[in-house]
């Protein structure tokens, strides 16, 4: 008998510039340029374990939510429950895995692929529904996996991994077909992701971060991703957005080389607010907004105009993502309690994308 393990880590990523709204929904090629912030702990875990000679074929997928919640060292005051994962999520991996080794390896990956019993262990390191893209984490993590347990040989995998860009976005490219915004979880931390590819932004300057993000409603998203996608093309305000979304990007690309923090917050805040206007005023209108979330917008509206402003945005989700300086991040972290008191907030910083943990 032959069993081996692979466990590997993919971060979540925080969009400045939005993903939304799909050129080709099948293959999730965006309709603009997007660029992201890679995170560091807020991320998932994935152990898959194959035995090689189960021979029990495609039928043999078993997941299993059971790795050990890894809360960031930031949040110890923070516990929540596994699973991370439900079951609908589980299918969907599960039907997404299967493809994997036929695209990295050929005939040769999926007949590897059928003749093994497969186990994915898997946890995540943030609540569900917190404004968090596990979506994004758990596919760039499975993909990982996926390519890494199916190779030849895992360990100079690995070893390319650590050392090739191009394998990375050459992954990239595939997780990105079971989530879009998964393919900017693999380099870090400014990710650039236009058409098919991401790849990691150089020459980028902003000084030392820190991220928060203020969960000011736990309850489950009402309209997923997948369909905020769809329904914001029919908002009156959609072409005006694919106008305006280029001329932020360049713009936005330029204040992060050049460090300028006062302009990256303000480009960032027109992009959440553009994001969630759409979502207004679509034809069938939905908001993420609770009570929470206005009053946490209105807030932190005031320190826009500061020398240091926070950079302030939002998922397709209630809560808030602040990001700091990394000198004032005690000073945010007392501000933001004090404001939101009894809510919880996470703590991360930006990350350098997925990882191979460990072989055996
Ligand atoms: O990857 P998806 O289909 O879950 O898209 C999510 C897109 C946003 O998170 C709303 C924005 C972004 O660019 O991450």
């Amino acid at each position: 008998m032959s069993v081996s393990r692979v466990r590997v880590q993919a971060p979540s990523n925080i969009a400045l510039i939005k993903y939304m709204g799909k050129k080709d929904a099948s293959l999730n090629i965006p309709e603009n340029a997007s660029l992201s912030m890679t995170l560091k702990d807020l991320c998932t875990t994935v152990e898959l374990e194959i035995d090689s000679e189960d021979g029990l074929g495609k039928d043999s997928v078993r997941w299993l939510n059971e790795l050990p919640t890894q809360l960031p060292s930031l949040n110890p005051s923070l516990s929540f429950d596994v699973p991370m994962i439900g079951q609908a999520g589980i299918q969907r991996m599960c039907r997404y895995s299967e493809a994997l080794p036929q695209i990295f390896y050929g005939s040769q990956g999926q007949a590897r692929w059928a003749r093994s019993k497969k186990t994915f262990r898997t946890a995540n390191s943030f609540p569900p529904s917190s404004g968090i893209a596990s979506s994004a984490s758990s596919f760039a993590a499975m993909t990982l996996a996926v390519a890494c347990a199916y190779s030849e040989d895992p360990v100079a995998f690995a070893e390319e991994f650590n050392e090739s860009p191009q394998l990375r976005r050459a992954l990239a490219v595939v997780s990105r077909q079971g989530s879009g915004s998964s393919c900017r979880s693999f380099e870090g931390p400014w990710v650039y992701w236009e058409e098919q590819s991401a790849a990691f932004m150089d020459s980028v300057q902003m000084p030392e971060l820190s991220h928060f993000v203020v969960l000011v409603e736990a309850q489950p998203k009402k309209v997923s991703s997948s369909q905020a996608h769809h329904l914001v093309q029919t908002s009156p305000l959609w072409e005006k957005r694919l106008q305006n979304v280029h001329q932020r990007t360049l713009r936005m690309e330029e204040a992060l080389r050049q460090g300028d923090l006062p302009a990256v917050s303000h480009l960032a805040w027109g992009e959440a607010w553009e994001m969630h206007e759409l979502f207004h005023t679509c034809l069938e209108p939905f908001s993420y907004w609770t009570p929470g979330t206005i009053e946490g917008l209105h807030w932190l509206s005031s320190f826009l105009g500061e020398a240091l402003p926070p950079i302030v945005t939002l998922d397709a989700g209630p809560n808030l993502h602040v990001i700091v300086e990394r000198n004032q991040q005690d000073l945010w972290r007392e501000r933001l309690k004090n404001q939101f008191v009894g809510v919880p907030i996470l703590e991360d910083q930006p990350g350098s994308g997925a990882s191979i943990l460990s072989i055996e």
